[in-house]
């Protein structure tokens, strides 16, 4: 019999990604679930979908993503990055389920010179990092099956993302300025994708009764936001002209960690995942945007 995944947040970058490659693992039953079939900010519309619905893995990839608005709107932040997780661990434990949930670099401060381990201290700065540090906390404390996967800088060829703004920008202008002092990885989805069927595939490490196992999952190396564009220029041929800036030159609602390197050690060692160079991941991205 086939394990049946649900997947939350079928539209965005992860949701897609997990779509592109759900065709190349035959044993598993897919379903992508959207906004208008299962609304993650309404407590009702999440148990509505449960009671006619069994999974034995749920991958929530919705989030409230944007990341400068929620310091305007953290009652919809909090109710999709906390309330939902909660309500879907809950959800997860009741029915069996193994749940799998996606969280980010931004739990932490930033001040850290060293790549942020699992267990190193949180302190989010904004109201994203913070819903989405409590959406951890209450799946801790429900304590399903399943394990949190934290990611940074995702970017894909699917939806919006720093990439495929750089590439538009690019194409549109002579010169950009880029910010210089925040420091960590990019993520390519399709990488971050493979890397959670890796672990489904794992038959999932059970933590009944334990702790909620987290994981840190980025690509390999290391940039800041101008290096990226960089390498996004070069590689794509684009030949508009970047200066580095400082963040305080780029001011913004919400603020953003200065370095949030993740360690990746656990998820490598658990699960023998190997993880993709960054720069070769941009690459792999551009191609299948068929631009390189
Ligand atoms: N993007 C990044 O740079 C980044 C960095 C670190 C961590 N992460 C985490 O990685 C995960 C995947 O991110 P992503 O980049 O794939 O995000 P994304 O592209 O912004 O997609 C988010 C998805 O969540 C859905 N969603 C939002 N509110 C919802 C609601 N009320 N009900 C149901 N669905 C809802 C969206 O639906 P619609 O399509 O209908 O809007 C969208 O499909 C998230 O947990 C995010 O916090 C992302």
């Amino acid at each position: 019999m086939q394990t049946s995944i649900l997947v939350t947040g079928a539209n965005g970058q992860l949701g897609q990604s997990l779509q592109k490659i759900a065709a190349y693992y035959s044993g598993y039953q897919f379903t992508f679930v959207q906004r208008n079939e299962m609304d993650l900010s309404e407590a009702t519309s999440i148990s509505a979908y449960f009671q006619t619905h069994h999974f034995d893995i749920i991958i929530n990839c919705a989030a409230y993503t944007a990341v400068d608005k929620a310091e305007t709107e953290s009652a919809l932040a909090e109710a999709v990055n906390h309330h939902a997780v909660k309500q879907l661990a809950d959800i997860s434990k009741a029915q069996d389920s193994v749940l799998i949930h996606i969280s980010t670099d931004y739990v932490f401060d930033g001040m850290q010179h060293r790549p942020y381990a699992e267990n190193d201290m949180v302190s989010p700065q904004s109201v994203y990092g913070a819903s989405k540090l409590q959406g951890e906390q209450a799946m801790q404390a429900v304590a399903p099956n399943g394990c949190i996967i934290r990611t940074s800088w995702v970017y894909s060829e699917f939806g919006n993302n720093f990439l495929k703004t750089m590439l538009k920008l690019g194409g549109q202008r002579d010169a950009l300025t880029v910010i210089f002092d925040q420091v960590g990885t990019p993520t390519y989805a399709t990488d971050l994708a493979q890397a959670i069927m890796q672990i489904v595939q794992g038959k999932h490490k059970s933590n009944k009764g334990g702790l909620v196992p987290v994981y840190h999952y980025s690509n390999e190396g290391v940039c800041s936001w101008y290096d990226f564009a960089t390498a996004i220029f070069s590689m794509a041929n684009i030949s508009c002209a970047l200066s580095p800036i400082e963040t305080k030159d780029y001011p913004t609602p919400a603020k953003r960690p200065h370095y949030s390197l993740l360690n990746k050690a656990k998820i490598k060692q658990d699960y023998a995942i190997e993880i993709p160079y960054w720069r070769d991941s941009v690459q792999a991205c551009l191609s299948a945007l068929s631009i390189k």
